[in-house]
This record gives C-alpha cells, structure tokens and sequence, in this order.
C-alpha cells in the first residue's frame, strides 16, 4: 500500500511497484480513485475492469459504482430500513448519501475487497495505490463513529426491530459492521507492506509526522519511506536553491526515521508517464529489493 498526501506521487510509485510484482507473478494494482489515473499511466484506453496491461498485470479501478455494489452487497439493504423507518429516502438516494458522505467508506470496501481477493489467491502480488492520506485513515474510524452516533439513543435503536427482509436488530447490524472492520484493519496490520510517499518540501514533511503517528495509533507500521521530487542536479542557479532547500528537509527525515529504509526518487524533467519511464522508476525504487 502506498499512502501520503495528495499528489506527492502515490499513483507512480504504486505503477512502478506492479510493474516490478508483475515480474514473479500474477499482480493486481488496484485504486479507488475518482479519476483513472492508474489507467492513465499505465497509457491504457480500455475501460474493461479488470484491465490486463501485461501478461501477469491487471489493474482495476474502483469507482463508486463498484464501492456502491459492495456496502449494497454487504449492508445497505438493513441499514437502508432502519434509516426508512425515520426518514423518507428512497434507496437510490440513501445509497447515494452514504458512499458519499461517510468518510472513508470507499476505503473500506476497498480493504474488503483486498481482503476477499488476497484469500482467493488468483493474484500474488497486490498493488494498492491509496487515496491522499486523511481518507485512507478515517475508514478506520467510521463504523465508530457511526456506531457512536446510534448509541447516543441505544433504547430507541436496540428495541427498533427492521421489516420483513430482515428480524437483525440493528445494534446487531452495526457490531457486524465493526467486526467486519476489525478483521479488515487485523489485515491491514498482518499481511499489507505501507510505503509512506513525501516530497522534501515543509508542508509534506510536517504532515509525515502526523501520518505516522495515526498509523501507529491503529497499529500500522510503515517499512519504508520514499522521498520523490529529490532534485539532483545543480547546473543552474534555480536548481542549486532547489537543492539547498531540500537538503534541510532530507536531513530532517533522515534523522527522524532512523530505523526505516529510506529510497529517494529523483525529480525527472518529464512526467512519469509510459512504460518506458515507469522502469525507470522501478529500477530506482527496488536497487536494493523491497
Ligand atoms: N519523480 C518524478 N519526477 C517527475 N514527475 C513526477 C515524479 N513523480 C511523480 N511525478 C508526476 O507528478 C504528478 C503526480 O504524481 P502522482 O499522480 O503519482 O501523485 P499521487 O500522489 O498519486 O497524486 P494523488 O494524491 O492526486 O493521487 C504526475 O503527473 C506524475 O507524472
Ligand atoms: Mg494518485
């Protein structure tokens, strides 16, 4: 999983490493992007999902008519009567509403889905290119919070009974909801490789600090960290400021990350785009093995 703040360069990172998982076996690279930039990257036009991109590369691209599907599959029904007993929505609507204004719900699906798929075991390897950082973190939270809203009037909720589909109880619906987030975030500890991705600029660096330590609340460790846009050539007066710049912030990480492996990413003068750059970026992140 690679996670960080927005456009620090998650997507290449996680592009680079499918390409180098696809190598030894079949590989998954998987997002929940709003805009396809897996695909985008990958230079692929087909919309199929799962899209092979190589012989042992496929990547999906989870939109939120894939996520509807699951919280459809998995809760929106009950949940979906409870709430009807309240207020009048129609289901279209309420499913609308709760994938877009739960946070974090697509990633929690997404995890899910991970989860299932890993079991399966059509896949080796999975890539998973991750929203920017807050999103990723507050899957964590939301069936906590949701159940925390709903205990506020635990009478009422407990004894409410749903219709004919369903006799669940909805505390009992809720509890199925944390455990199912409980063994998403077991996997997330026990079998999900976090690379943090940053930049050597101020805001990045003082955001990783933060990152790390919400990681370490839910017990995530992160293995390693990879520093892009390290600019590495000093022809110019520009760049020489560039440079002295980030060296502070280099410095900065170095010395506070002692234990982690540490991987600087050049800045390149072109985008990464294609799979020609895309090696290049891998050569570079996996010199000396991940
Ligand atoms: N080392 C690099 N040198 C030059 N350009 C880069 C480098 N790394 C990333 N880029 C470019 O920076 C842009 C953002 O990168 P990317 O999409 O990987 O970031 P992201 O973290 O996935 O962003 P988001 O948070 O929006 O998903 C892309 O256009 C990419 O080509
Ligand atoms: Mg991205």
């Amino acid at each position: 999983m690679f996670a960080g703040k927005g456009g620090v360069g998650k997507t290449t990172c996680s592009a680079a490493a499918a390409l180098h998982c696809a190598a030894s076996g079949p590989t998954l690279a998987i997002s929940t992007d709003a805009t396809p930039s897996l695909s985008h990257i990958f230079e692929i036009a087909d919309r199929q999902k799962p899209v092979q991109v190589l012989p042992r590369l496929h990547v999906n691209e989870i939109g939120e008519r894939e996520i509807r599907e699951m919280w459809d599959a998995k809760f929106g029904r009950e949940v979906y009567e409870v709430f009807s007993a309240f207020v009048d929505i129609d289901y279209e609507e309420f499913v609308e509403f709760m994938t877009s204004v739960l946070p974090g719900l697509g990633e929690e699906f997404m995890v899910d889905y991970i989860r299932e798929t890993a079991r399966r075991g059509v896949y080796e390897n999975i890539v998973w290119d991750t929203a920017p950082l807050g999103q990723t973190l507050s899957l964590l939270e939301t069936p906590a919070l949701l159940g925390n809203h709903l205990k506020m009037a635990p009478r009422i909720y407990s004894r409410l009974k749903l219709g004919r589909r369903s006799r669940e109880p909805v505390l009992d619906i809720l509890k199925r909801w944390e455990e199912l987030s409980a063994e998403n975030t077991d996997f997330l500890r026990k079998e999900v490789d976090f690379t943090m991705v940053t930049i050597p600029e101020s805001l990045a660096v003082e955001q990783l600090e933060g990152a790390f330590s919400e990681l370490d609340k839910y017990g995530l460790a992160v293995k390693q960290i990879i520093i892009n846009n390290v600019v590495k050539t000093e022809e110019s007066e520009f760049l020489k400021i560039k440079v002295r710049q980030q060296e502070q912030y280099l410095k900065h990480i170095y010395e506070k990350y002692p234990e982690l492996k540490i991987i600087e990413l050049p800045m390149f003068p072109q985008e990464v785009k294609g799979s020609q750059k895309l090696a290049e970026v891998e050569k570079i992140i996996f010199q000396g093995g991940i």
